[in-house]
């Protein structure tokens, strides 16, 4: 249909609240449909009205859904209701959205407009991923036995694939290494891997099992099992390649293997290693070792406060 337009610009919007790899794959595929991608994120205003208040606010949602790869352009404060008048006033060709319907508070479909114009396309949701998942998920966290295998989502290599730049650093790239749980993905993680990213160019993440991330978070973390961690991290616009089950110590093999100029960890402690001793010591020994603040104070155990506090109060 689009085959004379020689660049299509494409349109999706939502609410993008606790934004997961779901929300990252259904932006992945608009923007195969077409060669720009624009996403319009509702106001916390426009949310509250129609299906409840959101757990982040709009400022920490727009970044959010900014720093996914895929996307070119942020619109603040879209319409909860798209219209042609909007497609049109941002120049977009159509529209794109999961295959679930979305309903405005009086039931009507929000995409009836774009829909009977034939400037709307389906693509298809992720399943075993939802925001609904993940509170349900945080909610089992009072339990105190740790359970594995909660999530209902099939990682397949091809996933990974699509989510993955595949490229190798460039002859000359200084290469920065920052390790971590990056447990239910957040603004705190995203402002750290922006400053990270900073000191160098070629970015790679290193994620801790789901075994290494309980033993020192206790309870029933991580929320997220470390194929879920593995793709919120490569959604990431600054991450250039993940580890996937890296060591809890910074070890000299590893150092070595990704010829790492730095090692940088943000402003929260360090856990020791099993044997007690310091997870960055080898790197600090040598000198190339970082502190590196995010300047924002969100955790994945405030994310849950939030959640649970929210969850009493209906
Ligand atoms: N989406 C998806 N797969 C998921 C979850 C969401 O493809 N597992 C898509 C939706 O279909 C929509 C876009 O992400 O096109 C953003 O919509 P939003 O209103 O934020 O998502 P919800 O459907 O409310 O997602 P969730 O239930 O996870 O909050
Ligand atoms: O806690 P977690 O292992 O997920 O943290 C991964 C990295 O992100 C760590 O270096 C941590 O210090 C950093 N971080 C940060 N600011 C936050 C949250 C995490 O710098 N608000």
């Amino acid at each position: 249909p689009n085959g004379h337009k020689d660049f299509v610009k494409v349109w999706c919007d939502g609410c993008y609240d606790m934004v997961h790899f779901g929300h990252a794959n259904s932006l992945r595929q608009a923007k195969a449909l077409g060669d720009y991608l624009i996403v319009g994120v509702h106001t916390d205003a426009e949310i509250t009205k129609h299906k409840g208040p959101p757990v982040f606010n709009e400022q920490e949602r727009y970044k959010m859904v900014r720093a996914i790869k895929w996307v070119d352009e942020v619109v603040e404060g879209a319409p909860y209701v798209t219209s042609l008048a909007t497609l049109d006033k941002y120049g977009c060709d159509f529209c794109v959205h999961g295959d679930d319907i979305t309903m405005t508070a009086d039931g009507q479909d929000t995409y009836k407009e774009v829909k009977e114009a034939g400037r709307y396309r389906e693509v298809q949701r992720t399943a075993g991923i939802s925001t609904t998942d993940l509170v349900g998920r945080m909610l089992l966290l009072t339990r105190n036995h740790f359970r594995q295998g909660c999530s209902r989502f099939l990682p397949t290599t091809q996933k990974i694939m699509q989510f993955s730049d595949g490229k190798p650093p460039e002859p000359g790239d200084r290469v920065i290494y920052v390790a971590g749980a990056f447990d239910l993905f957040h603004v705190g993680h995203l402002d750290f891997l922006e400053k990270a990213r900073q000191h160098g160019d070629y970015l790679i993440v290193g994620l801790h099992t789901d075994p290494v991330v309980n033993r020192y978070k206790g309870s029933n973390y991580p929320i997220m099992n470390l194929h879920e961690r593995v793709l919120s991290v490569l959604a990431c616009k600054y991450v250039s390649e993940v580890v996937i089950g890296a060591p809890y110590s910074v070890t000299k093999d590893l150092v070595d293997h990704f010829e790492v100029a730095l090692v940088i960890h943000g402003e929260t402690p360090a856990a020791p290693d099993d044997d007690g001793s310091d997870p960055y010591e080898y790197p600090k020994k040598i000198g190339k070792f970082k502190t590196v603040s995010s300047g924002n104070d969100m955790t994945t155990e405030k994310i849950v406060d939030r959640i649970i506090k929210n969850h009493k109060e209906f």
